[in-house]
């Protein structure tokens, strides 16, 4: 597959963009206080190193393979961590990473959304259209964490 260099471009900066997201994730998953949003993070900056990797791919000019899987926030029941007695302070904390984390995620959904049309291939746009998707199950994972531990 022949890239132009509108979309070799876009490529780069999703790219580049994936790695912050990978950089965010490690950084919050050694700064959380509970070790279950630590574990969340972990997890999550995984997938945002596979996004990396995958992006690679395409600007080598390959179509990755990627799962059709089940949705990982379907599958994702994260237990409070949190309660009355706990720390506040620490509850603040991982409470701030969580909304930091969400709203980096509506900004990278929506780079995507925005760029999935500029590629002629299909192929591209299938696996841009999972890796948004992919973006979207974060926010909701950590949504799903926030909301199980009464964070406002
Ligand atoms: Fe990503
Ligand atoms: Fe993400």
């Amino acid at each position: 597959m022949i890239l132009t260099e509108k979309e070799t471009l876009a490529l780069k900066e999703l790219q580049q963009q994936e790695k912050v997201c990978m950089e965010h994730y490690t950084l919050y998953a050694n700064t959380a206080k509970d070790c279950g949003l630590r574990d969340l993070f972990s997890q999550i900056a995984q997938d945002e190193q596979e996004h990396y990797q995958m992006l690679g791919e395409v600007l080598k000019g390959k179509i990755p393979s990627f799962s059709h899987a089940a949705s990982k926030a379907d599958a994702y029941h994260p237990k409070a961590a949190y309660d009355p007695t706990s720390s506040q302070t620490d509850k603040q904390h991982d409470a701030l990473l969580c909304a930091d984390s969400i709203g980096n995620e509506k900004l990278v959904s929506g780079d995507y959304n925005t760029n999935l049309f500029q590629f002629a291939s299909n192929d591209v746009r299938k696996l841009l259209n999972h890796i948004q998707t992919e973006e979207q199950e974060h926010a909701e994972m950590i949504y799903k964490y926030k909301q199980i531990n009464n964070m406002a």
